[in-house]
């Protein structure tokens, strides 16, 4: 038997998400200094996906009736050696959170807990977009680290990270629907 139960390893996850969300405000703070708002905007908005994605677990974990940990807030980094540098530190962190996912994917099939991998299906999928998305921002910001006038034009006319609603989405603890 693995020495770490699902939910134990899912309220690690809830940690990592939380921080993760934390992270990206601080990013979004960053670039609103700079006044980069388009930028600010894209992360404010990604930190707010974060704490839905921390939310959905809670909610996952009251479902099936187990304990859940709030965790404490850890400081974030805010300052960066230039503009290019946050994105490269959120692909690097989506990177790590898609390993994370894997990892409870693979305990979940080990404990052969149902649920829990139908549960996690909708995160893998996500996290391939998170990804993408980050990998996409960061080849427009590397092109334009001179000029980030143009990422902002480019955040704006693509109307990058602004999804719409997904159907298929796990529910999450305190929001309606
Ligand atoms: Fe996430
Ligand atoms: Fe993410």
């Amino acid at each position: 038997m693995p020495e770490k139960s699902f939910a134990d390893a899912l309220n690690e996850q809830i940690a990592n998400e939380f921080a993760a969300s934390q992270q990206y405000v601080g990013v979004a703070v960053y670039y609103d200094a700079e006044t980069l708002p388009r930028l600010a905007a894209f992360f404010y908005r990604q930190a707010m996906e974060e704490r839905e994605h921390a939310m959905m677990m809670v909610q996952y974990l009251l479902d099936v009736g187990e304990d859940i940990h709030i965790p404490d807030i850890k400081a974030q980094e805010t300052s960066f050696s230039d503009g290019v540098a946050p994105v490269k530190a959120a692909l690097h962190q989506e990177k790590r959170v898609s390993d994370e996912i894997f990892a409870l994917f693979e305990l979940a099939r080990e404990v052969k807990d149902y649920r829990a991998e139908q549960f996690l299906q909708w995160f893998v999928k996500e996290q391939v977009e998170e990804v993408a998305l980050m990998s996409d921002l960061l080849n427009v910001v590397e092109r334009s680290k001179d000029n980030l006038l143009l990422v902002e034009d480019y955040i704006a006319r693509e109307s990058l990270g602004e999804e719409g609603s997904d159907p298929t989405a796990p529910p999450a603890a305190g929001m309606a629907g």
